[in-house]
């Protein structure tokens, strides 16, 4: 019997969406006044993907859920639940999750949205994990996806070379053995709303007709604050999601966390003992994708021939709210 909590859920399945086009630290350099060394030293990202004009987040959430459902061999009709954490749906309504839901063919699931910016799908995989240990539900598809390219001001070079496009899922199903999701912890505090917000087609902005002109479309954010709060609540959190796990930090064979800045990264690794080799980092490639950040990095870790049956991974996020989420996964 190892060590840990029987966990209640499972990924059986994982896929991505990922936009073709590139855009480079060198691209960037000729939109705004900043420079490779500056962007690759500063955060780790060396190039990331951007959605064209005319797609919608859905198309890369039914081509991530497709190749979900074909490793978990799960036909569509027995999803019980779509859950989707994204801050930059098709539309206002109906939920993004809905088109997935039509096109994929899941007639028997509810489908619905979350927002938590880039805890999404951690949000989402703590409602999946909580609806099976309930026995409220089976099987439920589980994804985080963000097009943030429409809200990046492309003016602006403190955030506009931060962020990238992707969508992540994974199929949650009941658990059968002593692997699976062994911990989910979220949290959030209001205190920080102001330190990193979009106004959108909010009712904030309803106020000032002209919004859409004027800038409220774009994402804002304060760095450096940001920076400060996120190291601190990622350890608390890492450390709550090992405990709730029933394991120790030595028992977590993989840091698989969110993508936002390789500082940040290896500031976590760090106050969790762990050593850098044991840290899957997929930041260059892709840069912040928010939500399909996770998602995204355990799909590539275990492409790349991590992540082994029996190990042990600890994934950690942080976003705008603020929102945070935890989990360790054994697989
Ligand atoms: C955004 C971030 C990379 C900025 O790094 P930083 O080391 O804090 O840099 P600062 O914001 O202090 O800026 C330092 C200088 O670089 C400049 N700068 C900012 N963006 C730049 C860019 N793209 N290129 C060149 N210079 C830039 C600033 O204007 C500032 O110049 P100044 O000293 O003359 O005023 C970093 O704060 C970060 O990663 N924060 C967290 C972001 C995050 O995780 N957000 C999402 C949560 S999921």
């Amino acid at each position: 019997m190892s060590k840990g909590v029987k966990p209640f859920s499972r990924i059986t399945g994982l896929g991505v969406g990922i936009p073709e086009n590139v855009l480079t630290n060198a691209d960037l350099e000729k939109i705004v006044d900043t420079t490779d060394d500056w962007i690759s030293s500063r955060t780790g990202i060396k190039e990331r993907r951007i959605m064209k004009k005319g797609e919608r987040t859905s198309d890369y959430c039914i081509k991530a859920a497709k190749e979900a459902l074909a490793e978990a061999q799960l036909d569509p009709e027995l999803l019980d639940a779509i859950i989707i954490g994204t801050i930059s749906p098709d539309m206002r309504f109906p939920a993004t999750a809905i088109y997935v839901q039509e096109a994929i063919g899941a007639k028997n699931a509810a489908a619905w949205d979350v927002s938590a910016t880039c805890s999404g799908w951690l949000y989402s995989l703590f409602m999946a994990d909580t609806m099976i240990a309930a026995k409220r539900a089976k099987n439920i598809l589980v994804i985080g996806a963000e097009m943030l390219t429409p809200m990046v001001d492309w003016t602006d070079r403190a955030t506009c070379v931060l962020f990238g496009d992707a969508a992540g899922a994974a199929v949650v199903s009941e658990a059968v053995d002593d692997r699976g999701i062994l911990s989910v912890v979220i949290g959030s505090n209001g205190t920080f709303a102001d330190l990193l917000y979009c106004v959108g087609h909010g009712t904030a902005g309803y106020a000032t007709p002209s919004g859409q002109e004027n800038g409220n479309r774009f994402l804002r954010m304060n760095g450096n604050e940001v920076f400060r709060h996120a190291v601190r609540v990622l350890e608390r959190t890492a450390k709550e999601a090992v405990e709730r796990a029933g394991l120790e930090p030595s028992d977590i064979d993989w840091l698989v966390p969110h993508q936002a800045n390789t500082r940040i990264i290896k500031a976590t690794a760090e106050r969790m003992n762990l050593p850098m080799e044991q840290v899957f980092m997929n930041i260059h490639k892709y840069g912040n994708t928010s939500t399909a950040s996770v998602p995204l990095a355990i799909y590539e870790a275990r492409k790349e021939g991590k992540l082994l049956p029996g190990q042990n991974m600890l994934s950690v996020v942080f976003g705008g709210g603020f929102t945070w989420g935890g989990s360790v996964i054994r697989f």
